[in-house]
């Protein structure tokens, strides 16, 4: 088989393997994440996690699209549409941005999600590092953004089971910290709540150092759960000081300095309860994005 694209520059590495910047034959710029699993055939290779969830994706442009894929010597290279960085880097080069990029910003993820989920899919890993941006204005009303790294990505199925300790710590929702195996997609939306948090403050809401450590940063900011919930923590709360349920919004008005608007959506997305938090398209409808 004969590649038609040159990778000459590596992006990022780590055990999936590594990303590149590369070229076709047309100097057309893409991103190519080789992977670092062996296939020992090519339909072996096509039931990779990327590529089985990412082909049944319908497009949208908040989300990415896998425009290609080919396999060689074992490996199997996927190719996406390259973007300059992600949020993480983004965030770490400009701090704090203004009420009105956030929110540019926190509605174009908004809408990727909304897809995503309307095409019946949960990301279970929405963090900075996954959502790519190429800023074309300085007030990002015109900007490319794409969520990536559908690696943990899974389809939603009536009476499924899931693992319960995937996605990273900091970004992690309330059931999925207290052992669910049934949660769903309002997972991703408490996480791109914590996202649009360090959007705000340009560091992490919730940056617990250990499982236990993240559900007391939790209470620290939502207040008490309901009882039902309380049990399960199975924390012994006497040395915890808590704050009163009604007082989330103002706590983080105070640690992320969102305007009442962005800070009211924001106690719709980071709750206790998956069922009291609105969908990504409910986020969308509300009026700080009027
Ligand atoms: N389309 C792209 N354009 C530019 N850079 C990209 C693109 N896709 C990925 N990258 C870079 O590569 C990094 C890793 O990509 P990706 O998130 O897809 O891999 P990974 O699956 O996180 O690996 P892991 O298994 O550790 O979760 C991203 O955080 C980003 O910096
Ligand atoms: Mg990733």
């Amino acid at each position: 088989m004969e590649v038609q694209y040159q990778l000459f520059e590596e992006i990022a590495s780590g055990s999936y393997g590594t990303v590149f910047r590369a070229k076709n034959a047309y100097g057309d710029i893409f991103a190519i994440k080789k992977l670092t699993q062996r296939f020992d055939s090519w339909p072996k290779a096509q039931e990779q996690t990327d590529i089985r969830n990412l082909l049944k994706m319908p497009y949208h442009p908040h989300v990415c699209q896998l425009l290609d894929h080919y396999f060689l010597n074992e490996v199997l290279y996927l190719v996406f549409e390259y973007f300059p960085c992600n949020l993480l880097t983004f965030i770490q080069q400009n701090k704090r941005l203004h009420t009105l990029q956030v929110r540019n910003v926190s509605f174009c993820l908004l809408q990727g999600l909304a897809h995503v989920h309307a095409s019946r899919f949960m990301h279970r890993d929405l963090k900075p590092e996954n959502i790519m941006i190429d800023p074309i204005s300085d007030d990002l009303s015109v900007l490319r953004l794409q969520i990536i790294d559908f690696g943990n990505c899974k389809q939603l199925l009536p009476n499924h089971q899931n693992t319960n300790y995937i996605s990273t710590r900091w970004y992690r929702a309330p059931e999925q910290l207290l052992g669910s195996t049934s949660y769903d997609y309002k997972v991703d939306v408490f996480a791109a709540g914590c996202v649009i948090c360090e959007l705000l403050s340009g560091c992490p809401i919730f940056p617990g150092t250990s499982e236990l450590d993240q559900i007391v940063k939790l209470l620290e900011v939502l207040g008490l759960p309901n009882k039902r919930i309380l049990d399960k923590t199975m924390l012994k709360l006497d040395g915890y000081r808590t704050q009163a349920v009604n007082q989330t919004k103002e706590n983080l008005k105070m640690l992320t300095g969102a305007s009442d608007g962005m800070a009211d959506l924001l106690t719709k997305m980071i709750t206790w309860e998956a069922g009291e938090r609105y969908a990504a398209w409910q986020c969308l409808s509300h009026p700080v994005f009027q």
